[in-house]
């Protein structure tokens, strides 16, 4: 099957860090269909061979395990092309066409890597110069819009030249092998589908914590804010993917619509149960890793006083029959103690101890970053006496010793689906808007309230309001356990 891919903001950020490091990953893998071409369009004038120099320099940002030979990049060097394109020129995207055309290969698939304010107008523009036909699939990357009116706005640019199958919205959190991983622990196996609800879990924990700051990205992240960069879209899919039903098959309708029923159970917010539920926080200076860091104020291009939040912790629930009352935590942000994203299920204790000691209950521990792995928390006597508190133990699970040649990363797996055409791991719509309709509330709740985020100190887990959320319910996170 041969395929081109084209990189819409080919000189960007996204693709140089992201995008031709996994490509790379997956021809190493030799998991890369053949006859395929990669295509960067950008603004600038460059030569095949000046693009790829420029890549080759890049590469050498990349993980050393993950950086090519010279051999390899040589080898890998011969798939890539650049072209020059101003984006609001229809004759651009006329050349780009006969450029596709001449080949015509397979499979076209569209990646916009640009910033998203230019997705209307670029699908305008492709569906105008007929490059959307059956064979043609457009990706779009996040962040799709900033509310749910300027997503809605951006889908039905996309729609109008694009049939839904043929869009393909990227949440990068899908293609980590944990949450697929996640799928086969609950769908591939009967253990734990009879415990998979109210009756048997107490409560259920989703940490997506970082221990980076923002970098260089002040103004953009500063536009953004934890919540529509990792709440909305990141956080949630996860939610969904615990929380679903059983799909009646593997396949992407099937598993969204499972996934779009999820989210709208959540409960919805009022402005009071924000100001109850909902914890932001902003780091000031303090460490990580070990050194001396500034606070998100002092961060380049934040401007001065900035009230967006680099911390959101909330608690909500999912309205059905599974999962009444079981309170479901989310918390993500920057600079927290550890770069440490998982998902706790915390069962139930035991209805009547007879054992001396606390009555621990059990807990599975689904790590996605930075191992991937399975942790199972039980009770056991050590056999020392009768009298003896049971000690905890764990099983612990690591996909990457168990599938050491067979795992790849998010961004590869997703690359090798949008080509394939496989649907499963892509966001539909109906999904996304239903997400930003369940965190506009909390939004515009902040808008009206001035008080701002609360501080926390860089390398800690947040503010201590966070804990208090959870502990209000008589529950803790995982670290405070
Ligand atoms: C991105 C966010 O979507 O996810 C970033 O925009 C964040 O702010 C990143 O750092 C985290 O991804 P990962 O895979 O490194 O956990």
């Amino acid at each position: 099957m041969s395929f081109d891919l084209v990189f819409f903001g080919g000189t960007g950020d996204l693709t140089w860090r992201k995008l031709m490091p996994a490509l790379f990953q997956a021809f190493r893998h030799g998991k890369l269909p053949p006859g395929g071409r990669i295509l960067a369009v950008a603004r600038d004038q460059r030569s095949d061979d000046e693009y790829r120099a420029f890549i080759k320099e890049r590469f050498g940002d990349v993980d050393s395990a993950k950086r090519p030979s010279d051999e390899e990049f040589a080898r890998f060097a011969e798939l890539l092309h650049y072209r020059r394109m101003d984006l609001s020129k229809p004759e651009d995207y006329a050349g780009l066409k006969g450029w596709l055309d001449a080949r015509g290969a397979d499979t076209v698939v569209l990646f916009l890597a640009t910033s998203p304010h230019l997705f209307p107008a670029v699908c305008a523009q492709l569906g105008a110069v007929g490059l959307n036909g059956p064979n043609v699939r457009v990706v779009l990357e996040k962040p799709l819009g900033h509310d749910l009116a300027s997503a809605q706005e951006i889908n039905r640019a996309v729609s109008a030249s694009f049939k839904e199958h043929q869009a393909l919205r990227i949440d990068h959190y899908l293609g980590k092998p944990a949450v697929q991983n996640l799928a086969a622990l609950r769908f591939g196996n009967t253990l734990f589908e009879p415990l998979w609800r109210r009756e048997c879990i107490a409560n259920i924990q989703i940490t997506l914590a970082e221990e980076l700051g923002v970098g260089t990205r002040g103004d953009f992240y500063d536009r953004t804010g934890c919540l529509r960069d990792m709440v909305q879209n990141h956080a949630l899919q996860l939610l969904t993917m615990v929380a679903m039903e059983p799909p009646s098959r593997n396949d992407a309708d099937a598993i969204r619509d499972e996934k779009l029923k999820v989210l709208r159970s959540l409960k919805p917010f009022t402005a009071e149960s924000v100001a109850r539920d909902v914890v932001r926080g902003q780091y000031r200076a303090g460490t990580a890793g070990g050194t001396k860091v500034p606070g998100y104020l002092e961060e380049v291009k934040v401007p001065a006083g900035s009230q967006t939040e680099t911390f959101v912790a909330l608690r909500t629930e999912v309205q059905n029959w599974r999962w009444a009352g079981v309170p479901f935590y989310l918390r993500t942000g920057k600079r927290l103690a550890a770069r440490d994203a998982q998902i706790v299920i915390n069962f139930r204790p035991t209805p009547h101890s007879i054992f001396p000691g606390p009555n621990r209950a059990n807990k599975l521990v689904i790590k996605l970053q930075p191992e991937d792995g399975l942790e199972l928390h039980l009770q056991a006597a050590k056999g020392s006496s009768q009298s003896e508190t049971l000690a905890p133990v764990f099983l612990d699970l690591d996909f990457d010793k168990a599938f050491p040649s067979d795992r790849i990363g998010g961004y590869e797996r997703l690359l090798m689906d949008a080509i394939a055409g496989r649907l499963n791991l892509f966001v539909r719509s109906d999904e996304q808007e239903q997400a930003w309709r369940w965190v506009e509330p909390i939004l515009d709740a902040w808008q009206q309230d001035t008080t701002g985020p609360r501080p926390y100190a860089a390398g800690t887990w947040g503010p201590a309001a966070a804990s208090a959320l959870v502990a209000r319910d008589g529950h803790a996170w995982a670290e405070e356990q």
